[in-house]
């Protein structure tokens, strides 16, 4: 059943390429245009590295996490998808039961179309705000883990860019270009989702960006794995194979930052920020702050709490519910509610909603719970240290740009703020252009094996069980 993934190829898969000559020469022409993409917006100033990188030589549980030097423009972008389970059927909505789809139903087309495009942007995206952070790399560890995650965003394109054009004819063609010419943060072809268009000019913005950001895409790809139109359930279960070393990649890294942090504050017995600040190490006020932005602007990346998009997604079975098929209940959700919260009359209050509509509260109240248990082994670093600082996520109203808190303030608290209360306290809540000068000035490079920058603590154990001393990266 499992088809290994032939790289004799010009573009590695496990597809069936060879046998589909249209298909294949489409995304051929395609190749030479993402691989100038990468050239101009991928890492800088790597064409002469040698990375010690995974790659996938096929989808089954040995042959994914293949580990080898690469240089980086021989990095070989494939696609991959996991196994077809002939017998599977839909799982949920109007068309339970029903044997899922191996072709796009005329009627699901556009919204099909508009949802792989939707998640296409978002890869090529996070690889454009990376692009500069490997001229300040902490460690060769480090630097290789974003050459990993960057090559990764980059295959995750392919993957939507197969489903483009293998399902969708010229619209999909059309797309697949277009995924190559918006670029992050461009005020005139910016990228689609408002998350993807901000800097990531930092360290400690990338390590909260994978943590944050890529696990949004985690759910997102959950909730498309659950598909009835079996492709793109396909591609996205392997993609999350991927995706869970780029939220360690962010976990451990903050989490390292925090047991540097604690280590300088114990040993000099500080707890004045800018005394912590001054022994060169983030203090625990800026990295909250920086908490705070990016988990407010990667909760509006789930849409409006409460959309009929969500709903038809959901009826048309094109998106499920995260694990939907551990769910408990009929799959249908027709008479069944869901508590949202809103503001009426300046204050926030609890309302059922019908559970159809409010389907991203739910798939944003599952990241969330997950997003609490990352802060929570965060946590016990201050803990293990004595010291009683805490990092807690601020009110889902905080700081949002979409959905029923948009145009209201919110403090991390819960409060409804006037405009002008919001001004006054907001320097203390988000990162100000001084944290991020202040960031700045710690970013140096390090490039010596087994090395670390003074900022951030070593890991607990290298790559593939290697050494911390091992030479990921080769100059
Ligand atoms: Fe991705
Ligand atoms: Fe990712």
């Amino acid at each position: 059943m499992d088809q290994p993934i032939d790289y004799s190829q010009r573009i590695p898969n496990n597809v069936d390429l060879a046998n589909d000559r249209a298909l294949q020469r489409a995304l051929e022409r395609w190749q030479p245009a993402f691989l100038n993409w990468w050239d101009e917006t991928g890492p800088a100033h790597t064409s002469d590295l040698q990375v010690y990188l995974r790659t996938a030589i096929s989808v089954d549980r040995d042959g994914w996490a293949n580990f080898a030097y690469v240089r980086m423009p021989d990095y070989r972008w494939g696609i991959f998808l996991a196994p077809r389970d002939e017998n599977r059927a839909i799982h949920f909505g109007d068309h339970k039961g029903q044997p899922a789809w191996q072709e796009v139903p005329g009627e699901y087309r556009s919204p099909l179309r508009r949802i792989i495009v939707t998640q296409g942007d978002t890869e090529p995206a996070s690889v454009e705000q990376q692009r500069l952070l490997g001229a300040t790399c902490p460690s060769l560890y480090d630097l290789r883990n974003l050459f990993q995650v960057n090559v990764e965003e980059g295959r995750h394109l392919w993957a939507m860019v197969y489903l483009l054009h293998r399902y969708f004819g010229r619209d999909g063609r059309e797309e697949a270009e277009a995924l190559l010419q918006r670029r992050s943060g461009d005020a005139n072809n910016p990228r689609i989702l408002t998350a993807f268009n901000e800097k990531t000019s930092h360290w400690l913005a990338f390590f909260m960006f994978t943590f944050f950001t890529d696990r949004d895409g985690k759910f997102q790809l959950a909730a498309l794995a659950e598909s009835a139109f079996d492709p793109l359930a396909r591609t996205t279960k392997f993609m999350l194979t991927e995706e869970a070393h780029h939220m360690f990649v962010g976990e451990s890294g903050v989490a390292r930052i925090l047991q540097r942090t604690c280590e300088v504050m114990r040993e000099h017995n500080l707890n004045d920020p800018a005394q912590v600040r001054a022994r060169g190490v983030i203090d625990l006020e800026t990295l909250q702050r920086f908490v705070n932005f990016h988990y407010s602007v990667t909760l509006d990346l789930f849409g409006s709490e409460i959309s009929s998009n969500a709903a038809s997604y959901f009826t048309g079975g094109l998106k499920g519910r995260y694990s939907e098929g551990n769910v408990n209940d009929d799959h249908a959700l027709t008479s069944d509610s869901y508590i949202v919260q809103e503001i009426e009359r300046g204050r926030i209050l609890s309302r059922e909603a019908p559970a159809l509509t409010a389907l991203n509260a739910r798939l944003r109240d599952d990241y969330a719970r997950e997003i609490q248990s990352g802060l929570d082994r965060w946590n016990r670093i201050p803990e293990k240290f004595g010291i009683p600082f805490r990092m807690t996520l601020p009110h889902e109203g905080f700081h949002r740009k979409i959905g029923s808190f948009a145009d209201h303030h919110i403090s991390p608290e819960g409060q409804v703020l006037s405009s002008a209360e919001w001004e006054r306290q907001a320097i203390a809540w988000l990162p100000s252009d001084d944290d991020h000068a202040f960031i700045h000035s710690l970013m140096g490079r390090v490039l010596e094996p087994g090395k670390f920058a003074n900022w951030i603590a070593p890991p607990a154990r290298g790559i593939n069980n290697l050494p911390l001393e091992f030479e990921y990266v080769r100059f």
